[in-house]
C-alpha cells in the first residue's frame, strides 16, 4: 500500500477527488495517510471527515523544516492539491521525484511566482488566450518548472470570465489528477 501525503491551503476539492478516487478504486493500492494545511481551510475539514490524520502548520519561514519533521520516511508521494506556500529548495531536493503539484493553467505558460488561483485565470483572460487547462507536474525548487506528468486543455470562449475558467479548469483537474497519480505509481 502506497502512502500519500496531501498538502492543502483551500477548499480542498482536489483532495476530495483523490479521496473519492481511492474509495471508488480508480486509484488502487494507495491511501492518503496524512493531510497537512498551511492555514485554516476547508481541506482540513475534509481530512477530518474521512478520519485521516491531519496537521495544521501555520505558513511562515519554518514551514518546510516543520514539514520534514511530520512527513514520515515511508511516504511514497507528496501531493500539492491547491497548496499555496512555496516549499524550500532543501525540502524539494530531499523529496526529489516524489512531490507533484496541480496547476490551473497550461504550463509553462502562466506559472511562477504570484500565479495561483484566480490570478492565473485573470491573466489568461487578459492575454486573450485561445486555450487554457490544467497541468500535473513534478515539483522542483523552480516554481512550476518541474517535468509535466499530465496536461489537458480546453478552448477559451469569448464569453468566458475568470470565474467560468476557474470552474472549467477544476473539472479538468478532477479528470487528470487521479490519472496522474496512477501514472506516477505505474498503475
Ligand atoms: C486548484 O485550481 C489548483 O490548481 C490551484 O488552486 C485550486 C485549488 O482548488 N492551485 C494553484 O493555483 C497552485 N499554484 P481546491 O482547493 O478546491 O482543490
Amino acid at each position: 500500500m502506497k502512502n500519500i501525503t496531501v498538502l492543502v491551503s483551500g477548499s480542498g476539492t482536489n483532495l476530495q477527488r483523490i479521496l473519492d478516487s481511492i474509495e471508488s478504486g480508480e486509484i488502487q493500492n494507495a491511501q492518503v495517510s496524512l493531510v497537512i494545511a498551511d492555514r485554516e481551510c476547508y481541506g482540513l475539514e475534509r481530512a477530518k471527515n474521512h478520519h485521516i490524520k491531519n496537521i495544521l502548520i501555520p505558513r511562515g519561514k519554518n514551514f518546510s523544516s516543520q514539514l520534514n519533521e511530520v512527513i514520515s520516511e515511508n511516504t511514497d508521494l507528496i501531493v500539492l492539491a491547491g497548496f499555496l506556500s512555496i516549499l524550500k529548495s532543501e525540502f524539494c531536493e530531499n523529496w526529489k521525484g516524489k512531490i507533484i503539484n496541480i496547476h490551473p493553467a497550461l504550463l509553462p505558460k502562466f506559472g511562477g511566482k504570484g500565479m495561483w488561483g484566480m490570478n492565473v485565470h485573470r491573466a489568461v483572460i487578459e492575454a486573450k488566450e485561445k486555450e487554457s487547462g490544467a497541468t500535473v507536474h513534478f515539483v522542483t525548487s523552480g516554481i512550476d518548472e518541474g517535468d509535466i506528468i499530465l496536461q489537458k486543455s480546453f478552448d477559451v470562449m469569448e464569453n468566458d470570465t475568470p470565474e467560468t475558467l476557474a470552474e472549467k479548469v477544476h473539472h479538468i483537474e478532477y479528470e487528470i489528477f487521479p490519472k496522474a497519480i496512477n501514472k506516477f505509481f505505474g498503475n
